[in-house]
């Protein structure tokens, strides 16, 4: 039977980490174990990981900073917070920091096992749901391409590219997923307008390429009411805007650019 997890059991105390890795070990998880922050991402860079069990204090600084770390590059891992304060700011403050779960200490062994089940349940319900997210996603960026530029990907390129900039621009993974979407879409307004306008061969007349400026703006609007994030509604906003003022629909330049982030 293959196990059912790989869990990374971080907390100063060597009791601890070793009653948690035996409890978990037993169930059929695999178990590591670090003494701090530092040696957590040490164990976290070299392994393949789905839930990490932390305690809320570290020898080396605030466990919760951890746990924003990880919530943050590594969406797909899960963590659980060990606390000996189970005050609603303790709780509160573990869950906005990205925590999936919570465990007050002391707890009995069938606390521990329930918990970390809840965890990595929790944590697979939500991959599953990205995934059925994210396939609509392309599916509708395959529709609006297959309006303006048949057959080509146009958008997934786009997004390609503009998140390997993005890259480099050191831009973190949640700016980098809101950049990837609104490159996906970019060009969603155009389902507004006209079909002669997409179709037409030659050059537009000054109105009709007025029409086509819209489409930027028709673009956030309809992502706006879906409630897509103020980035992904930036990145439609602004995609036709140059550094050199020379684009539309604002005109806008140089850093004015997104500048409302
Ligand atoms: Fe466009």
């Amino acid at each position: 039977m293959g196990s059912l997890g790989n869990v990374l059991v971080v907390d100063r105390e060597p009791a601890i980490r070793d009653l948690i890795h035996r409890v978990l070990q037993k169930e059929g998880y695999v178990v590591r174990e670090a003494a701090c922050a530092v040696e957590a991402e040490e164990v976290a860079r070299r392994n393949p990981l789905d839930l990490i069990i932390l305690d809320r204090s570290l020898p080396d600084g605030d466990g919760l900073k951890l746990v924003q770390k990880v919530s943050e590059g590594f969406p797909e891992v899960s963590t659980l917070v060990m606390t000996g304060y189970g005050t609603p700011e303790v709780v509160l403050e573990s869950f906005r920091a990205g925590a999936g779960g919570i465990l007050f200490k002391p707890f009995y062994p069938d606390e521990l096992l329930a918990s970390v089940r809840e965890s990595l349940l929790r944590k697979r319900q939500l991959k599953e749901l990205r995934r059925n997210y994210w396939s609509a996603l392309r599916v509708l960026a395959r529709a609006i391409d297959r309006r303006d530029h048949p057959s080509r990907d146009h958008a997934g390129r786009v997004a390609e590219h503009a998140v390997k900039i993005g890259q480099r621009l050191g831009l973190q993974s949640g700016a980098l997923e809101e950049l990837r979407i609104g490159a996906l879409l970019h060009d969603i307004g155009k389902i507004e307008l006209e079909e002669y306008l997409l179709e037409k061969r030659g050059p537009l007349t000054s109105q009709e390429f007025e029409e086509v400026k819209a489409h930027p703006l028709l673009g956030a609007q309809i992502l706006s009411l879906a409630h897509f994030p103020k980035g992904v509604m930036e990145v439609v906003l602004y995609h036709h805007e140059r550094y050199d003022g020379s684009g539309y629909p604002f005109r806008l330049a140089g850093e004015q650019i997104g500048r409302t982030r």
